[in-house]
């Protein structure tokens, strides 16, 4: 297993060390970048959170390590899992002691780029998302000072931490560490990619209908757009809402935001089932046939979830193209 996350890593990333001239002179850590391709962004990389090597594998460790649950027995990758791209594919996360959550795991691949973090964006860095998890009483469940307790108490990590920080663990060291490694999963190359930089034969002809479609009548890309297929608002695509959960509303207590959630990225979905939020469609066939009957007509639906009238090929159409979005090389 961790051989295998190290190839995994090896082969995903892209890293590439720089300023290397500079380095046998000072003493400076080694800086990485996360390199990507045209198309997309930069990895933003915050000032105060620098990647180095060190840094990111003590992130990467910490990342799986389940002493940061009160059970000792859930990890953040118990949730996240790198052979899987970064999902649980349950509903609902399980954590300790079997208790389920309200909702579904998300991918980690590109998190770096989300603006805002969580269905309802009720975090804003990576850094202070850690904190989420490791205290919620259905996850990981264990209060910050036990955390660090822990940490200190280690046999390795005191060391660890200071070869990396200069000093020992605390909540911004923890958190940092954390936040470097995610910064580092970084998805790209798909068909799609292919497709796009010019290579025609990297989709069939039904995927390619499929592309139209997405990117015409059927109006997907209203919301699902960019090199990330997401517009990283926060709307509302016309599900049923549930009592426990009202969305983007339980951040901004505007009843206009009821039932918004943050629209999802869409790479690599087809392996990312279930989905929405609290992954009620079990196929990406049940999620085009939500789109296809114009949501439930829902309060604050957005206006353009309208019946779309697909033919039984059109939808087929939808579902192979989206398809094509997955990073062939995190395939298990
Ligand atoms: C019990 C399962 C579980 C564990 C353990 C867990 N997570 Fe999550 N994670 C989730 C769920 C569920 C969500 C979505 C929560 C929400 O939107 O309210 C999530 C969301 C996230 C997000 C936001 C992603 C996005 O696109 O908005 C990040 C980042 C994240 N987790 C990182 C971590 C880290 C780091 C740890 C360990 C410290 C961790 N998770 C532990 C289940 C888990
Ligand atoms: C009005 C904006 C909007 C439009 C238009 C839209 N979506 Fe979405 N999409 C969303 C939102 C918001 C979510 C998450 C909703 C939730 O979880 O409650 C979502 C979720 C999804 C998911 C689930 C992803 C996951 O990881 O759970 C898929 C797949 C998807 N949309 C595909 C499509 C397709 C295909 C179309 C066109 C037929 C489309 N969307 C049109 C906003 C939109």
């Amino acid at each position: 297993m961790e051989t295998r996350r190290c190839a995994w890593l090896l082969i995903a990333l892209a890293v590439c060390i720089a300023g290397c001239d500079a380095l046998s002179a000072s003493e400076e850590p080694e800086v990485v970048q996360v390199t990507v391709p045209d198309g997309f962004d930069p990895v933003p990389i915050p000032a105060f959170n620098p990647l180095t090597a060190a840094k990111v594998e003590l992130g990467r460790q910490l990342f799986s390590d389940p002493i940061l649950s009160r059970t000792e027995a859930v990890s953040c990758a118990s949730c996240h899992e790198a052979t899987r791209f970064f999902i649980d594919g349950k509903p609902r996360s399980i954590g300790v002691e079997g208790r389920e959550g309200l909702r579904n795991a998300p991918s980690l691949l590109n998190v770096a780029y989300q603006r805002l973090l969580f269905w309802d964006g009720g975090s804003q860095t990576l850094e202070s998302q850690v904190l989420a998890p490791l205290e919620n009483e259905a996850e990981m469940d264990l209060p910050l000072d036990a955390v660090l307790e822990r940490l200190m108490n280690h046999p390795d990590y005191p060391t660890r931490f200071v070869e990396v920080f200069g000093e020992g663990p605390s909540i911004p060291t923890l958190t940092q560490a954390i936040a470097a490694f995610e910064r580092t999963l970084v998805s790209t190359g798909s068909r799609y990619d292919r497709f796009q930089t010019g290579d025609t034969q990297a989709l069939t002809t039904l995927e390619r209908e499929g592309e139209a479609l997405f990117f015409g009548r059927a109006q997907c890309s209203t919301c699902h757009s960019g090199f990330l297929l997401t517009n990283q608002q926060f709307e509302n695509n016309g599900l049923r809402p549930t009592e426990a959960d009202s969305g983007r509303a339980r951040i901004t207590l505007n009843p206009q935001d009821v039932g918004r959630f943050k629209v999802p990225s869409l790479r690599n979905v087809a392996w990312t089932a279930p989905y929405m939020h609290d992954g009620r469609f079990a196929t990406l066939e049940a999620v085009v046939a939500h789109y296809d009957a114009g949501g439930e007509g829902t309060q604050n639906q957005h206006p353009r979830i309208q019946p779309l009238h697909l033919s039984t090929q059109e939808k087929d159409a939808l579902v192979a193209f989206l398809h094509t979005l997955t990073d062939e090389a995190l395939i298990p």
